[in-house]
């Protein structure tokens, strides 16, 4: 469970965090809210639309940490009262709320676009962006609160959002996969500019992972994670870029999109693509 092999520095010591996505042992939001964990975090509200895993992930996590709380809650990330349920819940059992992690998300087939239907295209824009912007909208306005018996003395906190290195530069086909990330990448720097002009002290950043070897990746994409650690890891990477993203060592980093992709969007590997 936890890597006993990271230093720990309490890097989230007391926040109260959402992850949505967070029910899949071999996925990002999962791998995330063990490092938010090993970093010192209160209480993690753990969301995803799938509950089939969550009592195994609880007696896990219960195992490893014993000062931690998680509580996990099913709920549709597009779904406006569900997120913003969870984020009254937060502040009403904990009095306050630091980090959203909205990390849920779908994929589709990699379809050429004269074999892709329109109604695809359209739900990959409807979870994607609708689950990201319910999450600046709803996280945005609940880490306003203070709550000085929880320890939250001024407005603020940290919403990431999950793009992809596919939203960020062309791909050979999946267009409607790749517009909806480009477009979270839009809206961490929209988001964190209407904060900014409200004065929220809310930081909207987003991450954009580049093939990881989770149960997204598909199936004809796996057998690259181990032979090409170059271009694919594995969601401890992508976590620990999140976790930067989430603790104070990147409050001066807002709007901004990290690519956490080993450089290829970078253009680190053309000359092997031109091979
Ligand atoms: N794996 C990759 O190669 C890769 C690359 C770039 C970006 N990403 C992004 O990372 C995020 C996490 O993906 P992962 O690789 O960990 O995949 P995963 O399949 O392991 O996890 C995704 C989780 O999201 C949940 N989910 C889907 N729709 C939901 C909804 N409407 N509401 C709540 N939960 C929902 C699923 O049940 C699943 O548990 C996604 O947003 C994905 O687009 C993944």
């Amino acid at each position: 469970m936890a890597d006993k092999t990271i230093t720990r520095r309490g890097r989230l010591q007391g926040k109260v965090c959402i992850v949505t996505g967070a029910g899949s042992p071999r996925g990002i939001g999962w791998s995330t809210i063990k490092r938010f964990a090993d970093e010192g975090t209160r209480h993690i509200y753990a969301a995803d639309i799938n509950p089939a895993n969550f009592v195994a992930l609880r007696e896990a996590f219960e195992e490893t940490y014993k000062d931690a709380k998680i509580t996990f809650v099913q709920a549709d990330a597009t779904d406006e009262s569900a997120i913003q349920g969870l984020c009254e819940r937060a502040l009403k059992e904990t009095g306050r709320l630091d980090v959203f992690f909205a990390n849920a998300g779908i994929f589709g087939p990699l379809t050429p676009y004269d074999q892709t239907p329109l109604p695809d295209v359209v739900e990959l824009l409807r979870v994607n962006v609708g689950s990201a912007f319910l999450a600046v909208k709803y996280a945005s306005t609940a880490m306003t609160e203070v709550n000085e018996a929880s320890g939250k003395v001024k407005s603020g906190g940290v919403v990431i959002l999950t793009g992809s290195n596919s939203g960020l530069c062309g791909s050979k086909t999946g267009m409607g996969y790749s517009a909806s990330k480009a477009a979270i990448h839009n809206l961490a720097k929209t988001g964190a500019y209407e904060n900014a002009s409200r004065g929220t002290g809310v930081r909207v950043n987003a991450i954009a992972p580049g093939p990881v070897g989770t149960d997204f990746l598909p199936a004809h994409l796996q057998p690259y994670v181990s032979t090409r650690p170059d271009i694919f890891c594995g969601p401890a990477e992508i976590a620990d870029a999140v976790l930067f993203l989430a603790s104070d060592e990147s409050i001066f980093v807002n709007g901004q999109t990290v690519a956490a992709d080993n450089g290829v969007t970078g253009g680190l590997y053309l000359e092997k693509l031109l091979d």
